[in-house]
């Protein structure tokens, strides 16, 4: 079955689907774009992805191509098109099409893309299987708050990983503190039980998953702190995990070669993923 893709208001054959080389976000990755898991044909969490996405394209001034409603049809066009039950929605919007120049053009129109991929439904089995992170420089800019498909730097640090056999690179500023993952939110559960993960300021990407994980563990009576951590006590964490659209919970049961406590899945972190599996199963319920 081929894949269809929603391109500036056409559905098109991925081989064909294709953007102008002015775009902005092709020479400037002048853009923002979200990622949305899909479960049992549904958009988990589709408010806060909406919400988070309204707040890019406002912070870099971009005008949002069409309506929030109009947004919610297509994406559910483009998932039903391409036969997505489980999966994932990406949708990326940038500037629009200009002779290149770095300043705003005077006049451009938004261009959207939005494609569609389908992924085995996930199972708490699999996602308790532990893996590995390095820690690695952040290098990026300042305002890690917005989502920009400027992602030179998670990818440097995504294949860093790669290339020493680890599933996530976790990125330490300046202070050597973790700020989060190349792709995914950062989390410890210390010694003392206490579940962290850094406050979302402009470090880093206020994570739709990472918010949901937030209300759970309150729902779930698990003391929570908002406070960033340095790689020593991440060495030292009784747990840890990462949160994501894409990976949803994944516990970290190795960090730089070294095995967290045990070097398998905590108790807090399997809570936690019973917890999401329930809150999936539930917004499906829901629209059902
Ligand atoms: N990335 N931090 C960064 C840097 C990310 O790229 C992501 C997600 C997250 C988690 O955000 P959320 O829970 O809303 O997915 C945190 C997506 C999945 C990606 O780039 O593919």
């Amino acid at each position: 079955m081929s894949r269809v893709a929603y391109v500036n208001g056409s559905y098109r054959p991925m081989a064909d689907a294709c953007v102008n080389i002015e775009d902005r976000g092709y020479q400037f990755a002048d853009g923002v774009y979200e990622v949305i898991a899909v479960h049992g044909g549904g958009l988990i969490d589709e408010e806060g992805h909406l919400a988070r996405l309204g707040r890019s394209l406002a912070e870099l001034q971009i005008t949002p191509p069409m309506s929030t409603g109009a947004l919610r049809l297509v994406m559910r066009r483009v998932a039903r098109r391409n036969h997505v039950e489980n999966g994932m929605i990406y949708l990326q919007i940038t500037r629009g099409v200009a002779p290149r120049n770095h300043a705003f053009p005077e006049h451009s129109i938004s261009s959207c893309v939005i494609t569609a991929k389908r992924l085995p439904a996930p199972d708490p089995e699999h996602m308790s299987k532990g893996v590995s992170v390095i820690i690695v420089p952040d290098i990026r800019w300042r305002r890690r708050d917005i989502k920009s498909i400027s992602l030179l730097p998670n990818c440097l640090a995504k294949q860093q990983a790669a290339d020493a056999g680890a599933y996530e690179a976790w990125m330490v500023d300046e202070d050597g503190l973790i700020t989060e993952g190349a792709a995914s939110n950062a989390w410890i559960v210390t010694g003392d039980g206490e579940l962290v993960t850094r406050e979302a300021d402009f470090a880093i990407l206020n994570g739709i998953t990472r918010l949901a994980v937030i209300r759970l563990a309150a729902e779930e009576g698990i003391s929570f702190s908002e406070r960033p951590f340095s790689r020593e006590e991440a060495l030292a964490a009784r747990e840890a995990f990462i949160s994501a659209s894409t990976s949803l919970i994944k516990p970290v049961i190795v960090i730089d070669g070294k095995p967290v406590a045990e070097g398998r899945a905590g108790p807090i972190c399997r809570k936690l993923i019973a917890a999401y599996g329930a809150h999936m199963a539930g917004q499906r319920a829901a629209r059902s």
